[in-house]
């Protein structure tokens, strides 16, 4: 069976916040799981570097739209590579393969006869000479009366056309726009309702998408598709490969989702091998993204691939909510927002990772506080895991010349770690990853508690065998964590790996041998918890 992971495209247009990270993170656990058990796991993402978010922001600098997505697509791989994340592609949306591959299917599309042309109104600013990109319009929401931009509601998520807007201005320069007509292609997804509803009903049946996207996508549906226009009059993207139309680009929604497809072929170039086995009927594909692109992966992408013959549609779709950041919405205009090249600075990978899993928002909005996020490290990570590793390697090196004894396993604890095996992976499976973290912690509790009911210390003098069971046990514990945690604590795990010298993972039990360790180290620091009073005041002082 072959697993394919498709993580979310990113905009080039500015730093990734723990935001990004949150809906992202998920991706990287469920390749570096997947792997373990042995599977063919293809994971692939990439920045998103066309549309208007990269333009408006070369305009505000004067620089070139590829200056603005080279930049940060270096900061992207450099933030990703620091956190442990495992693309086995992680490419671009300007690059040449991906132009050709999104006009080869924009031109299936077309052949399907599922594509067609049509004029309609657009909003078009006269103070700035174009037709208003969908997001660069605002105004007030025709259905719910609150502050919407072009394209999408945040309050009620209703999928709007810019048009309809009440009260329009344009983003970038304040005016009212006018309307004008312009020709565009549009998908008809008005014919699909029937196939995308058997799709839906297919997926409910098998709880394989977070609820949240069952609902938006019901909603939908219920409502009935509407056809969308999928090019645009945009100064940068992938080029409408129809004559008479090359200054249109492809619109984000077919152009970005294809990126999936792209990268898997570019990996397959790179690697000289073939991305089909990806690509089959049997392929279990997850979608791992922000609840904002749920339409890109439950309607439009399933769409394209059936009128491109292609399977599977997503299997599993695994949709955050969103990460407030100390109890307010995350902005990134106002500049509330934890940034992520910011805290790699100062705060270990494994933290950050542990706090974003335990701390997910799966299933309801979940917060970052610089609190929380210190006295979890300080006590989960360190207090309780750290412990227990460095508790159980000390004495060892301490009192037994470092030598790992290899004495008799407590039958009952070994009974639990092999259970905890079947438990965790079938809760990543089912994208429970909160769960299955806890699920992990929850036995490195009871472990810390074992120890201080043995009492090694005591029993070294009192009874020596007994002493020697004990920390077989610990040690036993501290190698199968090392696995269990590799797909949420890659860093953490292999610093266990290197100090027990376990030469290959994989997603079963494991046993140590004696060996001799030396120079025990801490597996993580304490976090001072001035950082706290630090933190929230850059934060604070930051923001706008
Ligand atoms: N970069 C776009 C966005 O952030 C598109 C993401 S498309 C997806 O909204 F396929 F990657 F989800
Ligand atoms: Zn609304």
């Amino acid at each position: 069976m072959s697993i394919f992971i498709g993580g979310a495209w990113p905009y080039a247009n500015g730093p990734l916040h723990l935001g990004h990270l949150s809906s992202l993170l998920p991706g990287d656990v469920l390749a570096r799981y997947y792997r373990l058990k042995g599977e063919e796991v293809l994971y692939v993402s990439g920045s998103d570097c066309n549309g208007t978010p990269i333009a408006i922001k070369a305009k505000q600098e004067g620089v070139t739209p590829k200056e603005i997505a080279d930049r940060y697509h270096a900061e992207f791989q450099e933030c990703f590579e620091k956190l442990g994340f495992t693309y086995d592609c992680y490419t671009r949306t300007d690059t040449v393969l991906h132009h050709e591959v999104v006009q080869d299917v924009f031109m299936q599309l077309l052949e399907r006869g599922i594509l067609y042309k049509k004029t309609e109104d657009q909003c078009y600013c006269e103070d700035c000479n174009q037709f208003l990109p969908d997001r660069y319009v605002e105004g007030t929401c025709p259905y719910c009366g609150e502050q919407a931009r072009g394209d999408q509601c945040d309050y009620c998520s209703t999928l709007l056309n810019p048009v309809a807007l009440l009260d329009k201005t344009c983003k970038t320069c304040g005016n009212t726009p006018i309307i004008r007509d312009t020709e565009h292609f549009y998908f008809e997804l008005s014919s699909l309702q029937h196939e995308l509803e058997e799709y839906l009903t297919e997926a409910k049946a098998n709880k394989r998408w977070r609820e949240n996207a069952i609902q938006l996508t019901s909603r939908y549906l219920s409502e009935g598709l509407q056809d969308r226009p999928v090019s645009r009059d945009l100064p940068n993207g992938v080029p409408v490969p129809v004559s008479g139309y090359e200054d249109k680009k492809i619109y984000v929604w077919i152009e970005a989702v294809t990126g999936y497809y792209t990268a898997s072929k570019q990996w397959a170039t790179i690697n000289k091998t073939d991305e089909s086995i990806f690509w089959q009927e049997d392929t279990t594909a997850y979608y791992v993204h922000g609840k904002d692109n749920i339409p890109f992966h439950t309607i439009i992408w399933p769409a394209i691939l059936k009128n491109i013959d292609k399977v599977p549609l997503p299997t599993h779709i695994v949709s955050n909510e969103f990460l407030t950041i100390e109890q307010k919405k995350l902005s990134t205009s106002r500049n509330w927002a934890v940034w992520v090249p910011d805290i790699l600075k100062h705060y270990h990978p494994d933290s950050i990772r542990y706090f974003l899993t335990i701390n997910a928002p799966e299933n309801r909005d979940a917060d970052f506080s610089w609190r929380e996020f210190v006295y979890s490290h300080n006590s989960e990570l360190l207090g309780a895991y750290g412990n227990f590793v460095n508790r159980t390697l000390k004495f060892i090196e301490k009192f037994n010349d470092g030598i790992i004894p290899t004495g008799e396993l407590d039958l009952r604890v070994q009974a639990r770690i092999v259970s905890l095996y079947d438990e965790v992976g079938s809760l990543i499976e089912r994208t429970q990853f909160k769960k299955a973290l806890e699920a992990i912690f929850n036995i490195i509790r009871v472990s810390n508690k074992y120890f201080d009911e043995q009492k090694p210390w005591v029993q070294l003098k009192e009874n020596p065998k007994k002493c020697t069971n004990t920390l077989t046990t610990c040690v036993y514990i501290i190698a199968n964590l090392a696995q269990l945690l590799h797909p949420f604590l890659p860093f953490s795990s292999e610093a266990i790996q290197k100090m027990l010298r376990v030469k290959e993972l994989a997603w079963q039990e494991t046993k140590i041998e004696s060996i001799e360790i030396k120079n025990v180290e801490a597996l993580f620091e304490r976090i001072d918890i001035d950082r706290i009073a630090i933190e929230t005041k850059r934060l604070l002082d930051k923001s706008r």
